[in-house]
């Protein structure tokens, strides 16, 4: 089996701020709310009509130059997003044809916020197969375009942006050393967008009734999230052969701070070890972890043998982790 390693990373977010102080003149809320109860203080919104391919193209782009790669280089391209171009084609054969990566087969992956980490796992299998050598992974959300505006309890919460990496093999003991998937489709309900597919196709009924926009029940969800991603990042270190004070950072699914300051209690793990950046983004859903991924590389807070977790929790509910040590 070849292991596999990330070798290059880029993000791309629109330039548009949106603040508390701007939600508190669109709903009924306060920044002391959503500081105290997500930690959010901004997020960024893409102008009206931005396609999650052209989110997703630049950042696809700086993952390339960074791997000192070109598009004719790629075997295969990977999508995890929520909110697509389109329900088909797959926003993936879009930044396909955008890149020019004529060898490359090209698909979405549907797993909500873990996406990302389903992506790595995905391409990192096709790796250590031998049937290909690089996949980019391009996790991209128009959050903004699903959300119910006049929801406070969900708009409050989300942001736009795009997270990307090229896996490729690498030698013994680098790279991904293990990842850990799980789907339980029995909390299915928890976040879903319930219009516009074969269920409720598009209807005047369906789009006054507000089935189109993404619902959530997230009291039960922050629940899900502290357990499901504390354990997944245990057994991730555990089939990895790593003791969590060996961990050099934690990169979990930026969705709330509570979440994750309770995760860092439950791992033991020390808060400097973890990285955040939700207080910025908020929740961009799969493209959460590598846009921080890629942050933490610009900020030289990953080095060279790092041990490096990434988790993350999402609708469906999926859930997972990855561990890797970064590459010499
Ligand atoms: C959404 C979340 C921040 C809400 O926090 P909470 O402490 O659970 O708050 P509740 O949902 O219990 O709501 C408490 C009250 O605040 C109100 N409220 C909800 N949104 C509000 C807002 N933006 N501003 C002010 N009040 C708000 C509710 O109406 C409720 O009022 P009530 O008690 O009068 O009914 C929290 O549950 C959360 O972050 N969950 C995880 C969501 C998540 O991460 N999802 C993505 C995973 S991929």
């Amino acid at each position: 089996m070849t292991n596999a390693a990330i070798i290059g990373t880029g993000r791309h977010l629109p330039d548009k701020v949106l603040t508390n102080a701007d939600l508190e003149k669109m709903v009924e809320t306060s920044d002391e709310w959503i500081t105290s109860r997500s930690g959010i203080k901004e997020r960024r919104i893409a102008e009206p009509g931005t396609s999650a391919s052209a989110l997703g193209l630049p950042a696809a782009k700086r993952a390339l130059a960074k791997a000192g790669l070109s598009p004719a280089d790629l075997d295969a391209i990977i999508v995890p997003t929520m909110t697509p171009d389109m329900l088909f084609p797959a926003t993936a054969c879009l930044i396909q044809r955008e890149l020019g990566a004529k060898r490359a087969i090209a698909f979405d992956l549907q797993a909500a916020c873990s996406g990302f980490i389903y992506g790595l796992e995905v391409g990192r299998q096709f790796i250590a197969a031998g049937t290909y050598k690089y996949v980019l992974i391009c996790a991209t959300e128009v959050m903004s375009a699903v959300i119910d505006w006049t929801d406070r309890s969900t708009c409050v919460l989300f942001g736009d942006g795009a997270g990307a990496v090229v896996l490729a093999p690498c030698e013994e003991g680098y790279g991904i050393l293990a990842a850990h998937l799980h789907s339980d489709g029995r909390e299915a309900d928890l976040i879903e967008m319930p219009g516009g597919g074969s269920r409720n196709p598009a209807t005047q009924e369906t789009i006054a009734a507000g089935l189109h926009y993404l619902k959530m029940k997230g009291n039960e969800v922050f629940k899900f999230g502290v357990r499901l991603m504390s354990m997944s990042v245990r057994h991730v270190l555990a089939e990895s052969g790593i003791p969590e004070e060996k961990v050099d950072l934690l990169i979990p699914h930026q969705a709330n701070i509570r979440i994750i300051l309770a995760m860092a209690e439950r791992l033991k793990i020390p808060l400097e070890k973890i990285y955040i950046n939700l207080y910025r983004y908020g929740n961009t859903s799969a493209a959460s972890i590598p846009i921080a991924l890629d942050e933490a590389l610009e900020e030289r807070r990953i080095n060279p043998n790092d041990v490096v977790v990434l988790s993350a929790i999402g609708g469906g509910l999926s859930w997972g982790a990855v561990c890797l040590r970064w590459p010499k």
